[in-house]
């Protein structure tokens, strides 16, 4: 069996190029919105199955799979056009995924002639794929199709895919056992994905918490005016602390949060990157994490795929 490529088209390929390097044993790059590789079809099969049964799902639009490139258009088209490129037979149904959409367009106008094409109840894929002036292209049975799984779960906000991600990337060994304090709290995602997994979470924000459950206390206040009120229920296992403010002013809080937390208690902080130029974000980060390792030892620093463009994600044990 050969090689093909894979194409995973994404609104954060950079970020998402970066994470599938951390979870998959292959080579990934950032092609314009898209993340390339390259597999034996045997292992593409596999692939797509967990890149769509597992987290990045969501951050993926399409998948293009391609065996054969070219860089003029008309062999390209011409070649799609002959009889015998495509092994036509009664029962194929042909779907056309195309980038950009002219392309995919012009393709299907084309083919309508000559073969049957259906979105849905399709045999076999035709891909093309035009990136840099190369087009990139492949017919595919059905099952390398990557298809996005319906929603089954509306949480709080976008927010807790930010926690989610954060404890599964930093692999924070959260347990049913833990008490958490929650800074910075509401509308509650990440409160609403703790309280599940924790036993207590203590949620502390001036605004109003959409989520409610047995053990989840909110604090109705801003954190600096309770700190003192806190102490009844410490020592915390983790705190997290998605607060928008100035990370330093942040980092501050949280360096005056350690007591709260117990000796090696985790650390998960949002830092708000307040700065446009790409420089000014890195002194931010830097200045942060100075800050914070006044009472924390850093573990990482990471721009998620559920981050915003201005927010990075710290990870700290208290030393
Ligand atoms: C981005 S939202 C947090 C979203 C939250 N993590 C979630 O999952 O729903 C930022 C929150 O920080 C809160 N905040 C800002 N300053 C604060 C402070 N000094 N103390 C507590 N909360 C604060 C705001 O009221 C706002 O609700």
């Amino acid at each position: 069996m050969g090689t093909i490529d894979v194409f995973i088209e994404s609104d954060v390929s950079r970020r998402l190029s970066t994470y599938l390097c951390e979870i998959y044993p292959y080579q990934f790059e950032h092609m314009e919105r898209f993340v390339r590789t390259s597999i034996s079809q045997e292992e593409g099969i596999e692939f797509l199955k967990a890149i769509e049964n597992t987290y990045p799902s969501r951050y993926v639009n399409r998948v293009f799979l391609a065996n054969a490139t070219s860089t003029e258009l008309p062999s390209f088209f011409s070649s799609v056009a002959q009889d015998g490129f495509i092994d036509k037979d009664e029962t194929m149904v042909l779907r056309v995924q195309g980038h950009p959409r002219a392309l995919q367009d012009q393709l299907l106008a084309m083919l309508e002639e000559h073969v049957e094409l259906s979105p849905t109840h399709f045999t076999t894929v035709l891909y093309v794929l035009q990136i840099q002036d190369v087009y990139y292209y492949g017919i595919f049975p059905r099952e390398f199709f990557f298809r996005k799984k319906a929603k089954t779960f509306e949480p709080v906000c976008g927010a807790y895919y930010k926690i989610e991600e954060a404890i599964q990337r930093f692999n924070i060994p959260v347990s049913k056992t833990w008490n958490v304090l929650d800074i910075g709290a509401a509308p509650g995602g990440w409160s609403q994905y703790l309280c599940g997994r924790t036993a207590k979470v203590i949620a502390v924000d001036p605004a109003n918490l959409q989520i409610e459950a047995p053990n989840i206390v909110h604090i109705r206040a801003k954190f600096e005016s309770v700190i003192d009120e806190l102490g009844r229920y410490a020592p915390f296992d983790m705190i997290v602390c998605d607060m928008n403010r100035d990370p330093r002013e942040s980092a501050e809080t949280m360096v005056r949060a350690s007591d709260l937390l117990r000796e090696n208690g985790h650390l998960l902080m949002t830092s708000k990157l307040i700065y446009k130029s790409e420089t000014g974000k890195k002194a931010l980060v830097s200045r942060t994490i100075e800050i914070l390792k006044d009472a924390y030892q850093i573990v990482g620093v990471k721009w998620l795929l559920a981050n915003s463009k201005n927010e990075r994600c710290v990870y700290g044990v208290r030393m």
